[in-house]
């Protein structure tokens, strides 16, 4: 996607087409919005007092300029009510109107919906990221498809009124077109079916991924993860033909400080073992790597945007399958810590593979450590789809992230984590369980975490957030995404 940041007039502006936001019950339209309407002989002015558009949120008008102006057509976009808009109604409004001319069929389009909220800069990137997340869709699997072929649009302008503006917009609509450009390259990855996105091929995309912007990457496999007793995450993977990967990856964006360590759940299908699921819905569990893909977005974003600090992903990679050789309930697994483990249900496998993971961040004496993953059943219950659990020892560290969360849109919800809960994972037998009763999932799977972990850390539960059977203002249903942008914004505001 090409960005330009342009001075100008929306009057004397030439494109295919222009986007005009107009508040709810507004009787003046703003300065700007008045000259466009002049020279288009009062047809938006025309549009408001006959009440065809009243501006409510995200409702859309198309005018056609018929040669009055040097551009084609005028796209009315609905802000809601003045005193009610925020940063995330901007970047719906962006996604709805860019989705609105790609139906069109249009190249490119004009925007000036960054002009209507302050900061500018944070208003352009909003502007940006809804516009790009937007337009994404997944359609590489549709042959000869009408939809797939589609001419797309390839250049988004934003205007502005003087040169005095243009670094603040620059600046907002680059970090917003790499936000929204990681972001959609975790959506990719978790929409690839399963049989696409094995732990060797996450491996290697994150390979990929490494070489092109400029990080380390390093893989451990079966054999690697044996030598360092990771019996954890290799007791899910018995199960399966495809061979597990330990991913690594290493960002050094500042010299001196200890890292940030980010691990990602990447579970590439989970059948739930010897403890199968439900056929129904099962496809979607190809989506169980979606911490892992959010992981490796924000790589991408924080070397995109050249961020000065120090990262460290850990993503353990495999599938969860039952087999002759698959681990059993009753099985106990000792993980790279020592601890042992009773297993109860095999599909409380995600633990089993953060466990190591976990262990395995100690060694770099990290300042932070958050994990991601679609964790619990439970947390869908709980929260549902406009939230992601979070868990974990550091109130200051969850404070951080809470916020993030509302930058980006991709917002968190505690959950205690007291010590009563411990009991939940007591074993007869072994240090802990891997699953309890019914009650509490979502801060059981929290505790079990919590015995591999003893430095400042927060546990991002996303089990209700990665994947969306309904689609929203700026994404298709399917894979969301989430936490790419979070975690980036947490790092911007990191010290
Ligand atoms: N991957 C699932 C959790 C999940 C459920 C993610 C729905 C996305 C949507 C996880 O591995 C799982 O199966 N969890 C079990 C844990 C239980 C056995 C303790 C669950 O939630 O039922
Ligand atoms: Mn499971
Ligand atoms: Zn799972």
């Amino acid at each position: 996607m090409e960005v330009k940041v342009k001075v100008g007039k929306q009057e004397k502006t030439k494109a295919e087409a222009l986007i005009v936001g107009v508040f709810e019950g507004s009787k003046r339209l703003g300065r700007d919005v008045s000259s466009l309407d002049k020279a288009l002989g009062g047809a938006i002015r025309e549009a408001v007092d006959s009440g065809d558009f009243k501006g409510k949120l995200n409702q859309t008008y198309l005018i056609p300029a018929m040669g009055k102006i040097s551009t084609a057509r005028v796209l009315l976009i609905g802000l809601g009510k003045e005193k009610e808009f925020t940063t995330d109604r901007l970047r719906q409004a962006s996604g709805k109107s860019a989705v609105c001319f790609s139906g069109l069929g249009l190249a490119s389009f004009t925007t000036t919906l960054h002009l209507v909220l302050k900061p500018l800069q944070d208003a352009s990137q909003a502007v940006m990221e809804g516009a790009l997340l937007g337009l994404y869709r997944f359609k590489k699997y549709k042959t000869n498809n009408e939809e797939n072929g589609k001419m797309e649009i390839r250049e988004i302008t934003l205007l502005v009124n003087s040169v005095k503006e243009t670094d603040q917009v620059s600046n907002g609509a680059f970090t917003g077109k790499v936000m929204a450009e990681a972001a959609n390259f975790a959506r990719d990855m978790v929409n690839e079916p399963s049989n696409r996105m094995t732990p060797s091929i996450m491996a290697k995309t994150a390979k990929l991924l490494a070489e092109n912007f400029g990080f380390k990457c390093r893989v451990l496999d079966r054999d690697e993860m044996g030598r360092l007793g990771m019996g954890s995450i290799l007791g899910v993977a018995q199960g399966s033909n495809e061979p597990p990967r330990f991913i690594i990856l290493e960002y050094n964006g500042n010299k001196k400080e200890k890292p940030v360590v980010l691990v990602g759940k990447a579970i590439t299908f989970d059948s739930g073992g010897i403890s199968i699921k439900p056929a129904e819905k099962m496809e979607i569990m190809k989506s169980d790597m979606a911490g892992g893909a959010a992981v490796m977005g924000a790589f991408m974003a924080m070397a995109g945007l050249k961020l000065p600090v120090n990262v460290v992903g850990l993503i353990p990679a495999t599938e969860n399958m039952p087999s002759g050789t698959a681990c059993k309930p009753g099985d106990v697994l000792k993980a790279s810590n020592g601890k042992t483990i009773e297993i109860i249900s095999t599909d409380a496998e995600g633990r089993l593979i953060l466990a190591d993971a976990l262990v395995y961040a100690k060694r770099y004496e990290p300042k932070a450590v958050i994990d991601m993953a679609t964790l619990t059943g439970a947390c869908v219950v709980a929260l549902g789809r406009h939230a992601s659990g979070m868990l974990g020892t550091d109130e200051k560290l969850m404070t951080m992230i809470k916020e993030a969360g509302e930058r980006s849109y991709e917002r968190v919800w505690q959950l205690p984590l007291w010590e009563e809960y411990e009991e939940l994972l007591k074993s007869d037998i072994a240090d802990v369980k891997n699953s309890g009763a019914r009650e509490a999932g979502t801060i059981a799977g929290g505790i079990f975490l919590k015995k591999f972990v003893d430095y400042p850390w927060v546990h991002i539960d996303i089990a209700g957030t990665g994947w969306d059977s309904k689609e929203g203002p700026y994404r298709p249903k399917g894979a969301t995404g989430v936490g790419v942008r979070m975690l980036t914004e947490f790092l911007m505001g990191w010290k």
